[in-house]
C-alpha cells in the first residue's frame, strides 16, 4: 500500500517525521528503550567502536563517527563489510563491533559480524528486521522502528538508524562524562527537535522539484559537503546514481583542490550541503573556488546560510534551520528528494532501480 503516494520511495520519505519520532520516543523517553541503553551496552568498557555496514547503512556509521568521536570522544573505526570482513583486522575484548543493517540479512555484514565473534568486547547490530540473522547472532539488536522499507533506496531507515546511533552517542557521552549536565541537555533538546525539523524539511519539496528538473539534463553530479556533511554528500551522490543513473560524486569539500577541481566545468553541477555552522566559511570558500572555474552551484542551506554566501550561486534550495550536531538528519530529506524527482523526471523506475536488490544476501 503506497497510501496515496506513486511510490513507496516517496511514501517512506514522507513518514520520517514520524518514523523519527517513534525511534526518539522509544531510545529517549521509554523505560523499555532506555533500559536497553543504559543497561545493554556500558560504553566505558570500550577503547574504540569498530562499525562495519554496506552502502547506506554505513554511510550512517560514517556520520556518527562524528558525534561518537567529538561529543562522546571514543575513537571509531568505520569500514564497509566486503573489506572489513578479508583484512583480518585486529579486535580485542576493549573492542565494541557495532553492525548497522536495514535488513539484517545483507551477506557480507553477517560475515563481518561471525569474524568478530569471540574477538570483540561485543558484538552489537542496529536493525529494522529485528527477527534477522544480523539481529539474532549478535549480543544485542537495537531496533530502529522504521516499518516496513519497500523501496529499494534507503531513506526512512537510513534517518533511523541516525537517530539511534545519535542517542547511542548521548548515552555513551553520559556514561563516559565527556559532557556537562547542560550540554547534554542541550544536544537532547536538539535530537528531539530533528522530527519537528524533518517536517519542515519536507515543506520545500517544490523547490527540489524544481531544481530537479534541471539536474536531470546532466550526465555528472558532484556532491559537497565537510564534517559530518561529507557522508552526508557521499549519501546524497548514492541516492542519485541508484535511482535516476545519472553519475554522482561525493567528496569532502576540502578535498577539491586535490584532483576533482579538475572536472569542474558548466555540464556538472555541483550540490553542495552548507548550514550556517561552524564550518560555514570554509565550504564557502570552496564554494567559491567551483564558481570561479564556471561550475553551476546547487547550494543547500539554511535563510542565513544562504543570504551570506549564496551570491551567484546556480540553485538555491533553503532548509530550515537545523542547528547542533544532529542537522545532517534533516539534510537527508533534501538529498533523498532530489533524487527522487530527478528520477521521476527522467522515467526511471524508482522502487526498483535496475540491477538492483532490496536485500543483497550473496557475496
Ligand atoms: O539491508 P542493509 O542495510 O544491510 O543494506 C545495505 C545496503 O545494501 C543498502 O543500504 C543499499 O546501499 C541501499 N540500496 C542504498 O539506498
Amino acid at each position: 500500500d503506497k497510501g496515496g503516494h506513486r511510490h513507496y520511495m516517496s511514501k517512506e520519505i514522507a513518514e520520517q517525521p514520524t518514523t523519527l519520532a517513534n525511534a526518539l520516543k522509544y531510545y529517549t523517553e521509554n523505560r523499555e528503550g532506555q533500559h536497553l541503553l543504559e543497561h545493554g551496552v556500558d560504553f566505558t568498557a570500550f577503547d574504540r567502536i569498530v562499525m562495519v555496514a554496506c552502502g547506506t547503512a554505513s554511510l550512517a556509521c560514517f556520520v556518527s563517527k562524528y558525534w561518537f568521536e567529538q561529543i562522546a570522544r571514543i575513537p571509531v573505526e568505520i569500514d564497509v563489510a566486503s573489506e572489513f570482513r578479508y583484512r583480518e583486522p585486529p579486535l580485542n575484548s576493549r573492542t565494541l563491533a557495532l553492525f548497522v543493517s536495514q535488513s539484517g540479512e545483507t551477506a557480507d555484514t553477517l560475515a563481518a559480524l561471525r569474524y568478530c565473534k569471540g574477538k570483540a568486547g561485543m558484538i552489537l547490530s542496529i536493525v529494522n528486521a529485528t527477527e534477522s540473522s544480523i539481529a539474532r547472532e549478535s549480543d544485542l539488536a537495537l531496533p530502529i522502528l522504521a516499518g516496513p522499507e519497500i523501496g529499494v533506496a534507503s531513506t526512512k531507515a537510513f534517518t533511523s538508524q541516525l537517530a539511534v546511533l545519535a542517542a547511542l552517542t548521548l548515552q555513551a557521552a553520559r556514561q563516559c562524562g565527556t559532557v556537562t549536565a547542560a550540554r547534554a541537555q542541550e544536544l537532547s533538546d536538539q535530537l528531539r527537535a530533528v522530527p519537528g525539523l524533518v517536517a519542515d524539511a519536507l515543506t520545500i519539496a517544490p523547490q527540489i522539484h524544481r531544481v530537479a528538473q534541471q539536474l536531470a539534463r546532466f550526465d555528472d553530479v558532484l556532491f559537497l559537503g565537510r564534517g559530518a556533511f561529507y557522508p552526508m554528500a557521499l549519501e546524497g551522490a548514492l541516492k542519485l546514481k541508484e535511482i535516476s543513473y545519472i553519475h554522482a560524486e561525493g567528496y569532502a569539500s576540502g578535498e577539491l583542490k586535490h584532483g576533482p577541481i579538475a572536472l569542474i566545468d558548466e555540464d556538472m553541477p555541483v550540490v553542495v550541503l552548507v548550514p550556517h555552522d561552524a564550518m560555514f566559511d570554509k565550504t564557502i570558500s570552496n564554494m567559491q573556488e567551483v564558481m570561479a572555474r564556471g561550475g553551476k552551484i546547487i547550494m543547500i542551506s539554511d535563510a542565513r546560510g544562504l543570504s551570506e554566501g549564496g551570491d551567484g550561486v546556480w540553485q538555491r534550495i533553503e532548509m530550515p534551520a537545523a542547528a547542533g550536531p544532529f542537522a545532517p538528519i534533516v539534510y537527508a530529506v533534501p538529498i533523498q528528494q532530489l533524487a527522487y524527482w530527478t528520477a521521476v523526471e527522467k522515467g526511471t523506475d524508482v522502487d526498483q532501480p535496475r540491477n538492483l536488490a532490496k536485500s543483497v544476501t550473496v557475496e
